[in-house]
């Protein structure tokens, strides 16, 4: 033990932030760059620091609230939850499980009379609540903060075995939440992953993350392709049914049609509780879902109102968590490597050891700036975990057993690809060069995309056949395929109509707009608004190239960020051997004198159906004056245009007091324009 820190205030600012940050990527982005066990510590270091200065707790500390804040900006609505959600106390010790019966006993005031539990598999996603009305499923959202979550109606909808509907004649209750956990199977994941080897979905580090990811996909056609499952475990707000015990309750959502967690057991006393864990851990990698852990509710629902909450979690439900998968072995090196998207990462390989039935041999170290904070490096002993996931993790180094000739692994200076230039960006470090063969297929899809230079029959699957051939070596190659027409029509699948229809099309793409072709090229962070900003701004590629940095910052959205990307781009003799050979190609963007238009400035959100146009129009049209659009309602947004059926973000912008335009207004101001 060491002695308390007489200043603690500086280490607990430091761990809230840690932890802040680690939520907002796992529950906001869909990943994160900490593991469980890294999390875990943080907390619980904070707990003890704040249980030993309860002064210095500050209201918004994390572990003041349950769940993860809200996304900034996001754009899926936020609702209330009927009654709002906990969590649980995670339990790591046999001996911490049996304290946790004795309070709940002795709050009961049992003596040595043992309390009845239901155990049930602690399952590993997201936890969902669903609003069903008389039997209908009305809504369903996230977690969120425990009191609002995020509307996931139109994700959660795609679930098979999601019941739209109560199966049997009712009555059911007039308003009942469900609540319970999305996840993926594995065989479901496992498929993903090999999917993802030819698509762009991005990586997916594990189930959990994925399933954090995919709910917050604003297009359910791709949620509905990733196979979620809807297992229930509980109840929230309930009018007009009531249940004796927790038992009762799962055989009751069992016959309206939800999947309950299985397999479960009535546990006559905390003893039998202990053996359930032990039992499930053991068979765990022959389920179909991934566990970490399992979850026991005090069975009798009115001991359980005898019993309450604490702030964040109830007294009478329990997590009891199964052990990490663990293992010794020893870092054989660290090296860089480049991933589609050109980041350049640094993997460890190990002394292949087995854990948990896989022979590890490699694992992610994630980024230079957590491998430096970490400190792994070549020789070290370290433990590595398989959590409940395929991917392994290093969970700690030991020290105590470093030679003394060890040396930390700094970042490459080029890239081990194309030994071309790299860059910063954040934590994470990118090849700049365009065409480096390690992200040459990405960046051509992106080329190829419908709002930059719109190829069409231009997709990641073509675009693969076409690297893997050799036909394409760089972007440019991609405007003298027609030269290679012969070898086209050798592949797989290319019959003369097809071929002769990409090659019209690429002919067609060469005279995109500015923008669009700013977009295309794969500039670092500039994606098509920032490509509009720009394009407006300085009208042609020698107009950008000849801007300052000053100018450049001076753009709507472009920051010190930004600039340098920019900057770095046009600098990279690479990327200026790759725009001659574009325009050697005859690929040469419309030019434009730059503009200051009538909506300079003014940022527009379209809500609700236009009867007259497309949504995409009315932004083209607001664009091409000077506006900018934005998909939610912020402090930024000036003008929102609410068409038909405008839902919840016409009541933010009211809230604001934005200016709202119905369709007529908008049609009007165009007019004038
Ligand atoms: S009961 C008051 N049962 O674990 C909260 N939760 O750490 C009652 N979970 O937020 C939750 N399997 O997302 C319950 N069989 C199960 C569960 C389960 C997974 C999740 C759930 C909850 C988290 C708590």
């Amino acid at each position: 033990m060491t002695a308390p820190d007489p200043a603690p205030e500086p280490r607990m600012q430091e761990l809230r932030e840690l932890i802040r940050t680690a939520d907002d990527q796992y529950y906001n982005r869909g990943h994160s760059d900490v593991t469980d066990a890294e999390y875990d510590h943080w907390f619980a270091e904070l707990r003890k620091l704040e249980a030993a200065h309860p002064s210095l707790v500050t209201g918004d500390s994390p572990t003041q609230r349950v769940g993860a804040p809200l996304p900034k900006g996001g754009t899926l609505a936020t609702i209330d939850h009927i009654a709002p959600m906990g969590s649980l106390e995670s339990l790591h010790e046999a001996e911490e499980v049996r304290e946790f019966d004795g309070r709940a006993r002795k709050l009961l005031e049992r003596g040595d009379e043992p309390l009845a539990w239901s155990c049930e598999p602690k399952l590993d996603g997201t936890s969902a609540n669903l609003v069903y009305e008389n039997g209908r499923f009305v809504r369903g959202m996230s977690r969120g903060d425990g009191s609002r979550g995020e509307d996931l109606t139109r994700n959660l909808r795609t679930i098979r075995n999601l019941p739209m509907a109560f199966v049997g004649d009712g009555p059911f209750p007039e308003r009942i939440e469900i609540r319970g956990e999305v996840i993926m199977g594995r065989e479901a994941f496992r498929r993903l992953q090999e999917r993802e080897e030819t698509s762009s979905e991005g990586t997916f580090r594990n189930a959990r993350n994925t399933v954090a990811g995919t709910l917050k996909l604003l297009d359910p056609r791709i949620v509905k392709r990733r196979a979620l499952d809807f297992i229930a475990f509980g109840i929230g707000h309930a009018e007009g049914i009531e249940f004796a015990t927790h038992s009762e309750l799962r055989r009751q959502l069992a016959a309206w049609g939800f999947a309950i967690a299985e397999p479960a057991r009535d546990a006559k006393s905390i003893d039998e509780v202990l053996t359930y864990r032990d039992d499930l851990e053991a068979q765990r990698d022959g389920l179909v879902y991934e566990l970490d852990g399992v979850v026991a509710k005090v069975d009798d629902t009115a001991m359980q109102q005898q019993l309450g909450r604490t702030a964040r979690t109830p007294r009478w439900a329990l997590a009891y968590k199964f052990a990490p998968r663990l293992a010794t072995t020893t870092v054989l090196s660290i090296e860089a490597q480049v991933g589609r998207t050109g980041q350049v990462t640094p993997v460890a390989t190990f002394e292949p050891t087995e854990l948990a039935g896989v022979t590890v041999r490699n694992a992610s170290l994630h980024n230079w700036t957590l491998l430096a904070e970490r400190d792994i490096r070549p020789d070290d002993t370290v433990e590595i975990q398989r959590a409940g996931d395929v991917i392994p993790e290093v969970v700690r180094v030991f020290l105590d057993q470093r030679k003394e000739s060890s040396k930390p692994v700094a970042p490459p200076s080029e890239c081990p690809v194309c030994r071309g230039a790299l860059h910063m960006e954040g934590k994470f470090l990118y090849c700049s060069d365009l065409d480096c063969p390690a992200q040459l297929a990405g960046r051509i899809v992106h080329l190829a995309s419908r709002r930059a230079m719109d190829i069409e029959g231009l997709g990641p699957k073509q675009v693969e056949q076409l690297t893997e051939a050799g036909l394409v070596r760089s972007i440019e190659d991609v405007f003298t395929l027609a030269d290679k027409k012969a070898q086209l029509l050798e592949l797989d699948r290319w019959g003369e109509r097809s071929t002769q229809n990409l090659l019209d099309n690429i002919e067609r793409s060469r005279k995109p707009t500015f923008p669009r072709f700013l977009n295309g090229i794969g500039i670092r962070h500039v994606g098509e608004q920032t490509a509009k900003d720009l394009a407006r701004n300085f009208g042609s590629l020698t107009g950008l190239r000849a801007a300052s940095p000053e100018q450049l910052t001076a753009v709507d959205g472009v920051g010190e960020e930004v600039q340098k990307a920019i900057l770095e781009f046009f600098e990279s003799p690479k990327n200026q051997a790759t725009l001659a050979a574009l325009a050697a190609a005859g690929v040469e963007p419309e030019e434009s004198a730059p503009t200051a238009g009538p909506l300079d400035g003014r940022v527009f959100v379209f809500t609700g159906g236009l009867s007259t146009m497309s949504r995409d129009d009315a932004k083209a049209r607001v664009e091409e004056f000077g506006a900018r659009t934005a998909s939610g309602i912020s402090k930024k947004v000036t003008d929102v245009v609410a068409g038909e059926a405008a839902g919840s973000k016409l009541e933010k912008a009211r809230k604001l007091e934005l200016r709202i335009h119905t369709e007529e207004e908008f049609q009007a101001l165009l007019d004038e324009l």
